[in-house]
């Protein structure tokens, strides 16, 4: 597995890439998908709940990054989901496997260039509110950037927006009371707060922890900043949703470990996805 990064300093490149990608997927693909929803570990078989689905190995899409999980190289998936057209990704890359936030975000540019407007983002992630319990979803009210590279140094794409962007209200907040609303319908309990990115791949200490709560985090985990940053950039509205799958080492006596990571997003799956798919029916 060789990790590519693109050449963000270079405009025609940027734009080159984008557009080999979005041309390859319109030749796979007659469908012209309104929503994106990017899913988080666990989440994966959300993508069986589509009706009609085009399936695009991200290996097959020129420029896309592709994990460095073994055998888990993704798939986009675009297909219909109680009426609405929807490319879901089957698995997505992050920073702590060798790849930078330009090439990270590299799909929210091209589901933005398929003239997508509104993204979903999903993840795991690790509890620092002492009110919230493993299993509990989590609506993103707001994130904390700190400490990830901005995935907009570079040089700027100004087909998709401005050199400098207002992030207040990234989080588009007709959404966020949406997915409020469903869930309670739905009777799933529903937590709301403040997203901290951290880089991994390890957990974090003590300290860290402590630092984060006093920073004004809720949650923390490793991934969803830098693609929020950029769907904003292009002008998406935005919802993201977090599995709080541990709570953070300050509360556990054993740290964290990564077994008990992806057992509670099996077993928060399932309400997760009925969540999903009720939301994505009101976009
Ligand atoms: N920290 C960071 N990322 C995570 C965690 C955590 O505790 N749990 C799941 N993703």
């Amino acid at each position: 597995m060789v990790i590519k990064n693109l050449d963000y300093t270079n405009k025609a490149v940027m734009e080159n890439a984008i557009n080999e990608a979005v041309e390859y997927i319109r030749t796979k693909t007659d469908k012209r998908p309104s929503i994106a929803l990017v899913l988080g570990s666990g989440l994966g078989k959300f993508a069986e709940y589509l009706e009609n689905a085009d399936i695009i190995p991200f290996d097959t899409i020129p420029n896309f990054p592709q994990s460095t999980v073994e055998g888990h190289s993704g798939k986009l998936f675009i297909g219909e989901i109680k009426g609405h057209c929807i490319a879901v990704m089957q698995g997505r890359v992050h920073y702590y496997e060798g790849y930078d936030t330009q090439t990270i975000t590299f799909p929210v540019r091209v589901f933005s260039t398929l003239g997508i407007k509104s993204i979903i983002l999903t993840n795991a992630c690790g509890g620092v509110n002492k009110h919230f319990a493993p299993g509990d979803l989590m609506i993103i009210e707001d994130h904390l950037s700190h400490f990830c590279p901005s995935p907009l140094r570079g040089v700027n794409l100004d087909i998709f927006g401005d050199r400098f962007i207002d992030m207040s209200s990234a989080y588009t907040p007709e959404y966020i009371a949406l997915a409020e609303k469903t869930a309670k319908n739905l009777n799933i309990k529903i937590q709301k707060g403040v997203y901290g990115y951290w880089q991994g791949p390890t957990y974090e200490t003590a300290a860290e922890i402590r630092a984060y709560m006093a920073l004004g985090a809720d949650v923390v985990g490793m991934s969803t900043v830098a693609e929020a940053i950029v769907a904003r950039h292009c002008g998406m509205k935005i919802l993201g949703i977090s599995c709080i799958t541990n709570m953070t080492c300050i509360y556990s006596k054993g740290g964290t470990n990564h077994e008990e990571v992806v057992e509670m997003g099996r077993l928060t799956a399932d309400k997760f996805i009925n969540l999903l798919a009720n939301i994505v029916e009101q976009l």
